[in-house]
């Protein structure tokens, strides 16, 4: 509905001398279908204009009958009701997403450079849940920021530093069974700080040592430090499996310990700007007026911490990576730890501090139950995604046994379907995660989603508009968009409006989706495009359609196929031309 609002925003505009923007507010969609497509309601215009809403909007009703897209316009006590001709609307807005006004692009974002914080897992611990639905939403909110112009910089910032290290390799050193960890680097060093942890508890030296391992670390010691790096490679090769399947790509890759020699710098700077206080012999920013916690920087044996790390991180993506809006995709438990990060950057005096977004996401539970790697349950996230490929190529085997690049195709479909279910539930809920359900070719969920494109195509393929098994990312179908053929078509049925009124919002949708970073409007409203699509498909005769109808079908074809696409692209997910 979004254009047809602009156009009444627009004609009304200059006859009552208030901006279209503002108008747009105000105008309604009427409960009933029967009374119009749009209304107005005249209340806020009587005080300026000094008359009664009703004389306005009887007078406002004759003036806009001028406007071609307003079929009837009607007053009705204080407001204006208003049915759209729907051919005029057709061609209004086929000739604005043709021409990509705003459509799938545009330009808000144009010279702004956002870092977003993604992925972001731990050296020696599993990839988890919350690494992937960080993972998830974070690209698809960097895919989002690039349609509208940004400069999206995807940062990887992996957990390689912290205490934690020093405890794996007291661990290593006293249970460790090199072979073993070989085989399965990451399962064993994770049990290896579990078992660190339970020794601990009867043996309280242990976490002594634990401390002196890391120092022996932070100061370079070889033999330590090259185990060290050991598990980084050892790690980044599995996380990079994960990543090749989900097709994530960064555009950096900079762990914790990247920071090392970029924090003395902080430090003194907040010292310079009398921030820090001593407090137990650990340097701390005091955050009272912000109602926080103190924000802990160094500690008494002068380790640095995690919010320091990040604070030197955040000036590294402002200074050197030029970014002025900092996003950090990261689950809600680290909630305050953000908090205290952004206040201490404003207390810096830097006023991209403003800009910085926390951009939390509930948790995602396997069959009603939480993961926990401190305890050593470990779902195996790489076997989710081979499970969900593996049914999705039994499908395919059943529906289409002769496709050709099956292989792809379950790929993307197995993928997809894990992506989908995660993307389609609003960020912020919690997610319970069911294969069955994810693969599923109906229902909502990305399978469905795919296929319906795959339909499209099939029926353009038909048309001789594509070839097999190749999509296009522009129109395949003639430009329909002019009189001659608008006077020659039949009056627009409901379902085609309603086809038409749903790809047409999805423009909104998209900025709207960059402006709450909710990646889940786009996949709720892909869902709606393809039950409208289907319900076309299944109702309308498209191929054998008498001519120009046959065009104006194929055209909207093309424009639901062009749509799930972009959505598809948006999401981080295959858009297979053929299933
Ligand atoms: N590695 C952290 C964890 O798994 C997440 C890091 C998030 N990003 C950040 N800049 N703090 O808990």
């Amino acid at each position: 509905m979004h254009f047809f609002k602009e156009i009444l925003a627009k004609s009304l505009a200059p006859l009552v001398a208030i901006d279209a923007n503002i108008l747009m507010e105000w105008i309604e969609t009427p409960p009933d279908k029967r009374l119009g497509d749009l209304a107005f309601p005249c209340f806020q215009l009587a005080k300026t204009m000094r008359q009664a809403p009703q004389a306005i909007a009887a007078d406002l009703a004759v003036k806009l009958t001028n406007e071609p897209l307003f079929k009837q316009t009607e007053a009705v006590g204080p407001y204006i009701n208003l049915h759209i001709d729907r051919k005029q609307a057709l061609l209004h807005w086929l000739g604005q997403m043709e021409a990509d006004r705003d459509f799938f692009t545009s330009r808000r974002g144009a010279g702004i450079t956002v870092a977003i914080d993604l992925s972001s897992p731990n050296i020696a611990k599993p990839f988890s849940m919350g690494h992937l639905r960080s993972t998830i939403i974070g690209t698809a909110l960097a895919n989002l920021l690039e349609t509208d112009g940004y400069r999206a910089l995807r940062i990887n910032h992996l957990g390689d530093w912290g205490t934690q290290f020093g405890k794996i390799i007291v661990a290593y050193h006293r249970y460790g069974d090199v072979e073993a960890i070989k085989q399965h680097p990451i399962q064993e060093l994770n049990a290896l700080y579990v078992r660190f942890h339970e020794e601990a508890e009867a043996n309280p030296t242990l976490e002594h040592e634990g401390r002196a391992a890391f120092k022996r670390l932070e100061d370079g010691d070889q033999a330590t430090t090259e185990l060290w790096r050991w598990m980084v490679a050892v790690s980044l090769e599995e996380f990079n499996k994960t990543y090749a399947m989900l097709g994530t790509r960064f555009t950096h890759v900079l762990g914790e310990s990247f920071y090392n020699d970029k924090m003395d710098a902080v430090v003194e700077e907040l010292s310079a700007k009398h921030l820090l206080t001593v407090s137990e012999g650990a340097e701390v920013v005091m955050l009272d007026d912000a109602n926080l916690p103190p924000c802990l920087i160094r500690k008494s044996d002068g380790a640095t911490l995690y919010a320091t790390r990040d604070l030197a991180a955040a000036l590294y993506r402002y200074r050197t990576l030029g970014a002025t809006r900092l996003w950090y995709v990261v689950g809600g438990e680290q909630r305050l730890h953000f908090q205290q990060l952004f206040a201490v950057l404003r207390r810096m005096g830097y006023d991209f501090a403003d800009h910085c977004r926390h951009i939390p996401f509930g948790l995602m539970k396997i069959g009603g139950k939480k993961m926990s790697t401190r305890k050593g349950q470990i779902v195996r996230l790489q076997e989710v995604l081979d499970e969900a490929v593996r049914r999705a190529r039994e499908i395919i085997d059943e529906k289409n046994p002769g496709l050709a690049n099956a292989t792809e195709t379950a790929q993307a479909i197995g993928v997809g379907a894990v992506i989908f279910n995660d993307l389609k539930t609003n960020r912020i809920h919690e997610i319970n995660f069911s294969l069955d359900q994810a693969v599923a070719f109906e229902g909502e969920t990305g399978p469905y989603v795919q296929y319906t494109h795959a339909r499209a195509c099939s029926v353009l393929r038909k048309a001789g508009l594509l070839d097999a098994s190749h999509d296009s990312d522009g129109w395949v179908t003639e430009p329909l968009a002019n009189d001659a053929t608008l006077a020659e078509l039949p009056q627009v049925d409901d379902i085609t409006h309603d086809l038409i009124k749903t790809i047409a919002a999805f423009a909104e949708t998209r900025k709207r989706a960059i402006d709450e970073a909710d990646p889940s409007l786009i996949a709720k409203h892909v869902l709606d495009v393809c039950q409208a699509f289907n319900r076309f498909y299944h109702e309308l005769p498209i191929l054998n359609a008498e001519e120009p109808l046959r065009h104006l079908r194929l055209k909207l074809t093309d424009a639901n196929r062009l749509t799930i696409r972009a959505a598809l692209t948006i999401l981080g997910i295959g858009h297979p031309a053929e299933i």
